[in-house]
């Protein structure tokens, strides 16, 4: 690890650099805009991560490693406050650019004025709300964000009812399921009391199917999942012909064939998923898209009924199952490629060996997700090169395409000659 005074130079460093981008943005440091953060050039991306990590590195160093511990141990405060925060609705008693007194607050929502202030005082911490004078509480870009943006607020929602549940059984889980691969015997079947798996649970609950999509759809928004990555992961343009046609598999209320659809304008698209989501997404399909997305349901356990396609694509897909079930998802396309086909899965990439970067939790936050959700996984290159070789001989992975600044990788395979 490098000494305090390196750390501290470089972290300079790269702050001038990215204050020099910002300024040039016409970004003068006075509103909350980040939208400098969308234009940063590729270097300066990566810049940016390193930035993150080694201001965790300088942090670590002059911590004592009692206080780091403490800080690990009492992280679990941040998510109950988040959990309050959302369950009471309170981004929801504040305007958006005015103030609101605690006191018509708690009367709004019930909750005693003492406990609702100590609940507030302790989101600030996290820089959710300001107290701009003594009684009165305000919004800061992200408490506003819960407010103006219901997927962001959905997107709490599915994490802290449907996830965080999960993750507190995650112990029982291992004890009493030790080598399950089931989607059923995990963590959140525990959590939840059902012997369904998660999707299967869900499409029995409207409402937290609807919320989860919505939070699904919130998450391509980050800076590293933002979809803006999935054009420069793939030269889409080349095949951007008439006749092409990409099925995406469990493609959800299809987001991201709207983003690639957006950026072509002759590839032909069919979304297949269960049949709420087909629901959703037909139903929210901007209508200049309609003449080349078509939405069809189809459970990707069954033979592929889309035949010949020349991309069978899956984001998201492979991380909610184990391999056997991964096995069985890319065998059942089998009877339906052509010579050539692509199979694109875009996915995160564990490296083969741990990567400890603050930077590059994102991969690994989702590998315990997935682990108490659905004994799905996240995987490393290693892993998807075995997948393709056991799913069948004919796959051959051609390469793993990893975009700067994207934590979402194009894992490309094609079918046999
Ligand atoms: C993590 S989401 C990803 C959705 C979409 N690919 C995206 O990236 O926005 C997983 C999707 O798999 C779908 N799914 C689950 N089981 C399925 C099945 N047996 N057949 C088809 N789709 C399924 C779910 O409904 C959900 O939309």
């Amino acid at each position: 690890m490098s000494s305090l005074r390196k750390l501290a130079q470089m972290i300079s460093a790269i702050a001038d650099q990215l204050e020099q981008h910002k300024e040039s943005c016409g970004s003068d440091g006075r509103t909350e805009s980040k939208e400098w953060l969308q234009t940063l050039p590729k270097e300066l991306g990566q810049s940016r991560l390193d930035l993150i990590d080694a201001i965790q590195d300088l942090k670590t160093q002059v911590q004592s490693t009692e206080s780091c511990l403490e800080d690990l141990l009492f992280s679990y405060a941040n998510t109950t406050s988040l959990h309050i925060i959302y369950a009471l609705r309170l981004p929801q008693y504040i305007p958006v650019t005015e103030c609101a007194s605690y006191s018509s607050i708690a009367e709004s929502c019930g909750v005693n004025e003492a406990v609702l202030r100590r609940l507030f005082h302790y989101a600030m911490t996290n820089r959710l709300f300001t107290e701009p004078k003594p009684g009165y509480v305000a919004h800061t870009p992200m408490s506003r964000l819960l407010l103006s943006d219901s997927d962001a607020f959905d997107a709490l929602g599915m994490t802290l009812e449907e996830m965080m549940p999960a993750s507190h059984e995650l112990l029982a889980a291992i004890n009493k399921y030790p080598k399950s691969v089931e989607p059923n015997e995990t963590a959140y079947n525990i959590a939840h009391d059902t012997n369904l798996p998660l999707y299967q649970f869900l499409a029995k609950n409207p409402e937290r199917a609807r919320r989860f999509g919505a939070g699904m759809k919130y998450f391509t928004r980050g800076d590293h999942t933002d979809l803006k990555h999935v054009l420069e992961a793939f030269p889409w343009k080349d095949y951007d012909r008439d006749n092409v046609l990409m099925v995406d598999v469990g493609g959800g209320h299809g987001v991201v064939t709207a983003k690639i659809a957006d950026a072509t304008s002759k590839i032909r698209f069919i979304v297949q998923d269960l049949a709420q989501a087909v629901e959703v997404g037909r139903s929210s399909l901007p209508p200049i898209l309609k003449s080349r997305v078509e939405f069809m349901t189809h459970d990707f356990f069954q033979d592929q009924v889309v035949k010949h396609a020349d991309i069978y694509f899956f984001r998201w897909i492979m991380h909610n199952w184990s391999d056997k079930y991964c096995l069985q998802i890319l065998r059942s396309l089998t009877p339906a490629m052509k010579p050539r086909a692509k199979v694109l899965l875009y996915e995160h990439v564990l490296p083969d060996v741990p990567n400890d970067k603050p930077s590059q939790k994102g991969g690994m936050y989702l590998d315990m997700v997935m682990l108490g959700c659905c004994n799905g996984c996240v995987r490393t290159e290693k892993d998807w090169q075995k997948l393709f070789l056991d799913a069948d001989a004919n796959f051959t992975l051609e390469g793993i395409r990893r975009v700067p600044g994207s934590s979402l990788s194009l894992i490309e395979a094609t079918w046999k000659e």
